[in-house]
């Protein structure tokens, strides 16, 4: 087992990496908030396959958490994320503090405009800026060739293949499919908060898009409407889940659509289950 290289101070992980990259080797890189479960150890494996080097950053980022979202007891799981980098052969694990990340007279900041705003962009408004200017941060830091986002967070990859596209940066973003739970629930860090009833009951987000993939494929029902309507009412006849938004959408423009167009429509959803608010998604 490889034991990761970890550094701190991000000008230093930036010198170690251009140094590889002079030597000719590639870079792939995994952005993480830590917390590793086994949907980043896929992410994670699949970096270890596209680079010479692979790179797992670990930051909980504060730009991207609104003023009253779980930044403070967002789980912080050092030892265990080590752990997981070591078994899964990371070369370096950039672990950078707030202050190296962001220091006093930070004032730089990266949008995606429309983009950023729709689905998870109402409730949270600030948040996919947050997200693209710390990872614009970390693909400068990682000197990053390939990155590898999962499509649990459907609106986020869309958004960093967007803004890599927009500002020329010279990375490949590879999306990773959705790892779940044998029941259909999507691993998450944020699935800790909930209560054993609440548990049982978020197994309806996983239902509720299968049963619209279904519809589609099977009895080729395409009406936005309709299928939205359905997955509604199951979500409100299973569960005491409060639909924060439910989606069909255009994966080029996240705009929403009439009808679903093969190969490029979405459907996300975000679900309240208490106060854990909990992401959902399937391609159509
Ligand atoms: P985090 O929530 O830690 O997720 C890191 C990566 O793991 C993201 O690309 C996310 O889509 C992916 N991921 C999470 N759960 C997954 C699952 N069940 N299956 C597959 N992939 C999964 O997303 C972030 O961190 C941050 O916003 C970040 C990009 C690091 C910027 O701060």
């Amino acid at each position: 087992m490889t034991q990761p290289e970890i550094v701190r101070e991000p000008g230093l992980m930036q010198q170690r990496l251009i140094a590889q990259k002079r030597a000719g080797k590639t870079v792939a890189v995994v952005p993480t908030m830590g917390a590793l479960h086994a949907g980043h150890r896929r992410l994670i494996a699949e970096g270890r396959k596209r680079g010479d080097i692979l790179v797992v950053t670990v930051f909980v980022n504060p730009t991207q958490f609104g003023p009253n979202e779980d930044l403070d007891k967002y789980p912080r799981t050092f030892d265990s994320d080590l752990e997981i980098c070591r078994e899964e052969g990371v070369d370096f694990l950039f672990f950078p503090t707030d202050a190296l990340m962001y220091p006093q007279g930070y004032a730089t900041y990266v949008e995606t405009r429309e983009m950023g705003k729709r689905l998870c962009g109402i409730s949270r408004p600030t948040h996919f800026c947050g997200v693209t200017t710390v990872v614009s941060k970390l693909f400068l830091i990682t000197q990053a060739d390939v990155a590898v986002f999962g499509w649990k967070d459907a609106q986020q990859l869309l958004i960093l293949k967007r803004m890599a596209q927009d500002l020329n940066f010279p990375v490949e973003i590879v999306g990773v499919e959705t790892v779940r739970e044998p029941d259909g629930l999507a691993l998450s860090s944020r699935n800790h908060y909930l209560s054993p009833q609440q548990r049982s009951e978020a197994v309806v987000l996983s239902k509720a898009l299968g049963e619209i993939q279904r519809r589609y494929q099977e009895e080729h029902e395409t009406d936005s409407a309709l299928l939205r309507q359905e997955a509604f009412d199951r979500i409100a006849r299973d569960s005491s889940g409060r639909v924060d938004y439910l989606e069909v959408v255009s994966m080029e423009t996240l705009e929403p659509v009439g009808r679903i167009v093969p190969g490029k429509t979405l459907v996300a959803l975000a679900v309240y289950f208490g106060t854990t608010r909990l992401i959902d998604n399937i391609r159509l």
